[in-house]
């Protein structure tokens, strides 16, 4: 059964030690923590705090997608901060969170096999997607002056009480494990993830042979939607930028923008929630 939760049950997530996450704002409903992550940055203490919401009335998904999620089921956050990081690793930064989310999740079932499609999507196995991010940034003089990284992850919610159109092709950590599973330890570990990740990156290092090492897409033949049209080919690794490298009939194109549409294997049926 979903218990309604409270500020001071979230509170337990948050680390003052934390540059991400070292504090806690709780909505019980709000139009989307993105928004109100990235307004929070222009008050004072509101650099690294991290938004939770049981529901959102507008929440967004990538491509101007909605994201759906039932009162208290998931876990939905969002934090933003002023990144230390050159403008060429900002493409890592999604990547970089990505694995943050794998990690800590993957600690809870283990054997689910879960992996990052391309942008960075966390997936099962058989690619139904666990958790979807949104990484919006905003540039100052050509240098990355904000963050706004939302979190959705697919917890306590089963495929049957999906909408038709997300269940085929989403799963939930719950379903995976067999049990429910506590958001609020969750949270706590997603953050310690997400702090080592993003120092990782403001100091220099590079996810990228783990990005690469985690990579579901790469051998399978795909669909990519790039906004202006779709390309086909067969998914060949991730460039240095964070890029997907595609091989298509015109060559090896490195696509820095785009969703996948679709796989021709393992789920036939169009893979976005
Ligand atoms: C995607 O896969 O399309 C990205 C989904 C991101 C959803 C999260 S839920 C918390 C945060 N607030 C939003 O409005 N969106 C993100």
């Amino acid at each position: 059964m979903r218990r309604m939760t409270d500020a001071a049950d979230w509170s337990q997530a948050a680390d003052p030690a934390r540059r991400i996450g070292q504090a806690i704002e709780f909505h019980a409903e709000i139009e989307s923590t993105n928004d109100r992550a990235r307004a929070a940055l222009s008050e004072p203490g509101g650099e690294g705090l991290a938004v939770v919401a049981d529901l959102q009335t507008a929440g967004r998904g990538r491509r101007g997608r909605t994201w759906i999620s039932p009162a208290g089921a998931n876990l939905l956050f969002s934090v933003a901060w002023r990144p230390i990081i050159a403008l060429r690793m900002a493409g890592l930064l999604g990547g970089s969170a990505a694995l943050a989310v794998r990690d800590a999740c993957a600690s809870l079932v283990p054997d689910a096999g879960l992996a990052i499609r391309w942008p960075n999507d966390v997936v099962d196995r058989t690619g139904r997607k666990v958790a979807g991010l949104l990484v919006e940034t905003a540039l100052e003089s050509g240098e990355l002056a904000e963050a706004v990284i939302g979190i959705g992850i697919n917890v306590n919610w089963l495929p049957s009480e999906m909408p038709p159109e997300i269940g085929g092709s989403a799963t939930s950590l719950q379903a995976l494990l067999g049990a429910p599973i506590q958001r609020v330890p969750l949270l706590g570990s997603v953050l310690d993830a997400l702090h080592a990740e993003v120092q990782a990156l403001e100091r220099g290092g590079t996810p990228l042979p783990r990005l690469r090492a985690s990579s579901w897409l790469d051998g399978r033949q795909v669909e990519v939607d790039t906004g202006t049209g779709t390309i086909a080919g067969r998914a060949a690794g991730i460039a240095d930028d964070g890029s997907l490298l595609l091989d298509a009939e015109v060559g090896r194109l490195a696509l820095s923008v785009g969703e996948v549409a679709r796989v021709y294997e393992a789920i036939p049926a169009t893979v976005a929630q």
